[in-house]
């Protein structure tokens, strides 16, 4: 949800917090600010309603005092509108002290109340401006320690919250916490950051801290200390973040979308890479973790959005590899109602950002039941990873832009992985070998689908620039891709689009057949099962009969689709199982391109956060 950044250090941290917010700004963009202490040792701030340009825009109309300390937010409302004042930091005690937060404060209206009754007046409506007057006041009773202040606040709250707070009193020192929301620190020569994920100062350094749940950080120039919510010690486990500084940059690309979009042959192919010994899928991280894969007797994979897609077309391949009943559940349904899982079942979680509070919970809440459970994640030093018995970590690079496409077509490619390594473990695969080289052909095969069908596809919705409805169709493993499909254009482009199982179709959504009514169907190839081909041939006559405008999607060659097809987009041949990372490439253009059309934002489409980490 929120982003959030901190520096201490010998440089002028507005720049370094204002590089930070921008690449963390996919996080939420309605409003964002910084805080810095400056060098006579009083903290200035500046926040601005809207997107960080305005904060920018703001700030050289009317610099703020540079300082060697600071503190920066970019937000997506909880808690009170979108507003100047409601935007962060917030500011105690005197305007001394500045705070931000990312979460939700559960309690904080019994807390708003208690600090009402003391005296305390509030200029916002946001849970967080009640942490930073708890906070001041803490500060002022105790003396002027502002870590001591900072442990017994944390203590005090409920629900999730990363906050940050930095004191005038106390120049060269930013204090942090989180609980079930994201934080990482970035280890730098003289100088140390703070980040909701390393995107935030990957261009200072690559030298990183994972902090645990519940645990409290302190950042000078020179030292980090890490301590637990009673102020133990603690260990924070070091890592190197594999993300180059390059990666989180747009280059001269259009949007973050259209870099990504162009970036997943290479994100599959680096998620292949080093997962495959001649004809066999060996992933490393999972040596000597067969245990998780044996005595099991069924999977369930969780997730939200376009993760929870790509996990339907896990439980396809894995059924298929490892011969083991898959069900798939959205993680925010999985853990309130009661399901049956215990120590047989393996729980798959798949998230992009590896903090979205809802698979979190679903993880958690499969640990306490006795659950095995595995992540595929894109980020190290997530929280979902550090919860979770395994990790197959993505390797599509950071991903920006809020509309997920590369980490997708990476999140299938590690299924399809994790669906090989498993049927491998458990004796279910005697040959692998045809699957393998499918794999290995894919990034070559993306790319070909980017070159041969970027300008038909954007021209093709260049066209439809004025649709207010469009329908996908699928069977099999295109049934995901249609929903996928319908999803990015929701997201992006504001157009009402569904996605449906083709055989759905006579039970229902053939009502919403018109003249002129734009559906993209997925035709599976004749070659995977002539059957499935048929079915999904005939749906196609049987909406072209009620004046629907036909889009296929149709693997080069099909001839079948031709008489009824308005517009076909052709897929190099794919096995089965791999032909969704093929068909999902044009649909993710077509959004692209029709909210370009409609002259969009495709980066950062109105309401939506990248990563979600409320619940
Ligand atoms: C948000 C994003 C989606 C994303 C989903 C899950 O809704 O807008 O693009 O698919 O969260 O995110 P995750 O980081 O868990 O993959």
């Amino acid at each position: 949800m929120c982003g959030i950044v901190g520096y201490v250090g010998p440089r002028p941290s507005q720049d370094i917090l204002l590089a930070g917010l921008a690449r963390l700004e996919y996080r939420g963009y309605d409003s964002a600010g910084v805080a810095v202490i400056d060098g006579d040792g009083s903290l200035g701030m500046r926040k601005k309603a809207g997107k960080l340009a305005m904060l920018r825009d703001s700030l050289k109309d009317a610099a703020l005092p540079d300082g060697n300390t600071g503190i920066g937010h970019t937000r997506w409302a909880t808690h009170g509108g979108p507003t100047d004042e409601n935007a962060h930091p917030h500011l105690a005690d005197d305007d001394k002290l500045a705070l931000i937060h990312n979460g939700i404060i559960e309690n904080f209206a019994s807390l708003r109340d208690e600090l009402l009754a003391d005296g305390v007046s509030f200029r916002s409506e946001t849970d967080t401006e009640v942490a930073a007057a708890l906070l001041g006041r803490e500060y002022r009773n105790n003396g002027g320690d502002l870590q001591g202040a900072f442990r017994a606040v944390v203590n005090r709250l409920e629900g999730a919250f990363t906050l940050l707070a930095m004191h005038e009193e106390h120049p060269g020192l930013v204090v942090g916490a989180r609980r079930n929301s994201p934080l990482v620190i970035g280890l730098g020569e003289g100088e140390n950051f703070l980040g909701s994920d390393v995107a935030a100062f990957i261009e200072h350094t690559r030298k990183a801290l994972a902090i645990g749940q519940d645990q409290i950080v302190s950042i000078t120039p020179d030292a980090v200390t890490v301590t637990d919510f009673a102020g133990t010690p603690v260990e924070a486990e070091p890592f190197d973040v594999s993300w180059d500084a390059a990666a989180a940059e747009k280059g001269g690309w259009s949007s973050f979308m259209a870099k990504e979009v162009a970036e997943q042959p290479e994100a599959v192919a680096n998620t292949i890479r080093g997962r495959i010994q001649g004809d066999q899928v060996i992933i490393p991280e999972l040596d000597g973790l067969d245990e998780l894969f044996i005595g099991i007797n069924r999977i369930i994979i969780t997730a939200c959005g376009t993760a929870a897609y790509s996990a339907l077309v896990g439980k396809y391949a894995i059924e298929q590899w490892a011969r083991l009943p898959v069900d798939v559940e959205l993680a925010h349904e999985f853990r309130y109602r009661d399901p049956v899982i215990g120590d047989d079942t393996l729980v798959v979680s798949i998230s992009q950002s590896g903090e979205t509070m809802d698979t979190l919970m679903a993880v958690k809440y499969a640990s306490e039941r006795g659950a095995r459970t595995l992540s595929i994640c894109n980020t190290q030093g997530a929280t979902i990873p550090r919860e979770s018995d395994a990790v197959v970590y993505t390797h599509a690079g950071p991903e920006v832009a809020v509309a997920s496409t590369k980490a997708f077509s990476a999140q299938i490619t590690a299924l399809l992985l994790l669906g090989l390594h498993m049927g491998r473990v458990r004796g279910a695969i005697e040959d692998a070998s045809v699957d393998v080289a499918e794999l290995s052909a894919l990034p070559e095969k993306i790319a070909k689908v980017l070159e041969s069908e970027q300008e038909h596809v954007t021209q093709l919705a260049g066209w439809m620039a004025d649709t207010r409805s469009v329908l996908f169709l699928g069977r099999h493993v295109g049934f995901p891709i249609a929903l996928e499909g319908a999803l990015k254009l929701k997201e992006i482009s504001y157009i009402h689009a569904e996605g449906f199982a083709a055989g759905e179709l006579k039970h229902g959504p053939i009502a919403l057949i018109e003249p002129g009514q734009p559906v993209f169907v997925l035709v599976p190839s004749p070659r995977h099962s002539a059957l499935v081909h048929s079915k999904v041939v005939s749906n196609i006559q049987e909406i072209r009969a009620r004046g629907a405008r036909v889009i296929v999607v149709a693997e080069e060659g099909d001839a079948a689709v031709l008489p009824f097809a308005d517009e076909v987009i052709r897929i190099p041949l794919a096995g089965a199982m791999f032909e969704p990372l093929l068909a999902v490439v044009p649909l993710q253009i077509f959004a692209m391109a029709l909210a370009t059309a409609k002259g969009l934002d495709v980066d950062q489409p109105r309401n939506l956060a990248k990563s979600v980490t409320v619940e």
